[in-house]
C-alpha cells in the first residue's frame, strides 16, 4: 500500500480484508510485526486520538514514532507557495515535509481545510502539495474534505455493532457546534456508509447541504453497492427506522468561508442538539456514533453519551486498530 488517502480507493473486499486484520491484531498481537520501522507523524492540526492512535499502534506492532506539530519548539512552518519568508517563519513546508518523511518509512499528515473557499478545499490543494513532495507512503490523518482513518474505524465499528450493511439505515445528521467546522468527516462519513451498502439519509437543516459533487460520489457508491441516498432537514422522516445516527456538526455550504453570516445561520438551530426524542421512532437498540471530540449538552445530551445507544469510546478504539491494519499492510507486516 503505497498511500491511505481516502476509503473510496479500496474496494469492499479491501476493506474488509483491513477490518479483519484489525481484529486479529487485537485477537492476537503481533509485537515484532514492524520492528525497525518507523513512522513519521505530522500535525499541522490539532488531535487527541489520532495522535495517541498512531504512536500506540506503531508501538503495538513493535515499531517506532515521532511526532512534529507547530507548538513543539520548532521553526515556524511557512506553508504559502512563491512567499518571501522575511516574517517569523524560518522553515518552508516544501523542506520540512521531505525531511520529516526522510526519517521514516510512512509519514501521516494531518491539515484541516483552510475553510475559505470551497472548491479550493474539495480540490485538496494544501494536502497535494504536501502529498506531492515525497515519494515515501503516507497516510492522510485528515485533510480539508476526508478522513479515511476514521471511516475505517466507523466501518468496523457498524461491523462490531452488528448493523446491517444492506438494509441498515444510517442517519448522518448535522448538529448544532458554536463554530463552523470542517466538511472532512462529514464527507468522508457519507461515502464510507454509502460504500458499505446501507441506506443513507442526510438530515441537516436549510443552508449546510453538503456539496453536490460529494453526494453524487456516494450516490454512485450505494447504488453499487445496493445502497441509496437521500437528503431531508425532517427529523421525523429522517429517524424512521433508522439503526444508527452519526452526529457531526460543519459549516454551512452556504455560507462557506463567511464566518459571519454561518454563524448567523447556525444561531438559530441551537435545537439541533441529539436528544432521546429524536429516537422516538428509530429502531428501539438505534445507536449514537460520532467521531469525538464532541461537546456534552451541546451536539448530544449527556444521557445519550452515557447511555446505552453510544458506541463513542469503542468508536475511537478502533482508530488505533483499523490503523495497525493500515500500517501493517503498508510496512510490510504481513510478509
Ligand atoms: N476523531 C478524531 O480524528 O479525533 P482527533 O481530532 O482528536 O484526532
Amino acid at each position: 500500500m503505497k498511500a491511505f488517502n481516502d476509503l473510496a480507493d479500496f474496494s469492499t473486499d479491501e476493506i474488509r480484508e483491513l477490518i479483519a486484520l484489525a481484529d486479529r491484531l487485537d485477537a492476537h498481537p503481533e509485537p515484532d510485526a514492524l520492528k525497525g520501522k518507523v513512522l513519521s507523524l505530522l500535525f499541522l492540526s490539532p488531535s487527541l486520538r489520532t495522535l495517541a492512535s498512531f504512536q500506540a499502534a506503531m508501538t503495538r506492532l513493535g515499531g517506532g514514532s515521532f511526532v512534529i506539530s507547530p507548538e513543539m519548539s520548532i521553526h515556524g512552518i511557512e506553508s504559502r507557495p512563491g512567499i518571501v519568508m522575511d516574517g517569523a517563519a524560518a522553515e518552508h513546508i516544501r523542506e520540512a515535509i521531505p525531511v520529516i518523511a526522510s526519517y521514516g518509512d510512512a509519514i501521516g499528515i494531518r491539515a484541516f481545510a483552510e475553510r475559505k473557499n470551497l472548491e479550493h478545499d474539495m480540490a485538496e490543494v494544501e494536502f497535494h502539495s504536501m502529498t506531492e513532495l515525497i515519494d515515501t507512503p503516507y497516510i492522510n490523518m485528515e485533510s480539508a474534505m476526508n478522513h479515511p482513518c476514521q471511516s475505517l474505524a466507523d466501518w468496523k465499528t457498524l461491523d462490531d455493532f452488528a448493523i446491517p450493511a444492506n438494509d441498515g439505515k444510517f442517519v448522518l445528521s448535522w448538529a448544532y457546534h458554536p463554530m463552523a467546522l470542517p466538511l472532512a468527516v462529514p464527507a468522508a462519513t457519507l461515502h464510507m456508509a454509502a460504500h458499505r451498502g446501507m441506506d443513507v439519509t442526510v438530515l441537516r437543516p436549510e443552508g449546510f447541504e453538503l456539496p453536490d459533487p460529494l453526494m453524487k460520489k456516494a450516490a454512485a457508491a450505494a447504488d453499487a453497492a445496493g445502497g441509496s441516498i437521500t437528503e431531508t432537514d425532517d427529523r421525523t422522516a429522517a429517524m424512521q427506522d433508522a439503526h444508527v445516527i452519526y452526529a457531526k456538526s460543519w459549516s454551512s455550504t452556504r455560507h462557506y468561508g463567511d464566518r459571519l453570516a454561518d454563524q448567523k445561520l447556525r444561531e438559530e438551530l441551537l435545537d439541533w442538539c441529539v436528544d432521546e426524542p429524536w429516537f422516538d421512532n428509530a429502531k428501539d437498540d438505534c445507536r449514537f456514533m460520532h467521531c469525538l471530540p464532541v461537546r456534552r449538552g451541546v451536539v448530544v445530551a449527556d444521557s445519550i453519551l452515557d447511555g446505552p445507544r453510544s458506541v463513542v469510546i469503542p468508536e475511537a478504539r478502533n482508530r488505533m486498530l483499523a490503523q495497525m491494519a493500515v500500517l501493517h499492510q503498508m510496512l510490510g507486516g504481513s510478509r
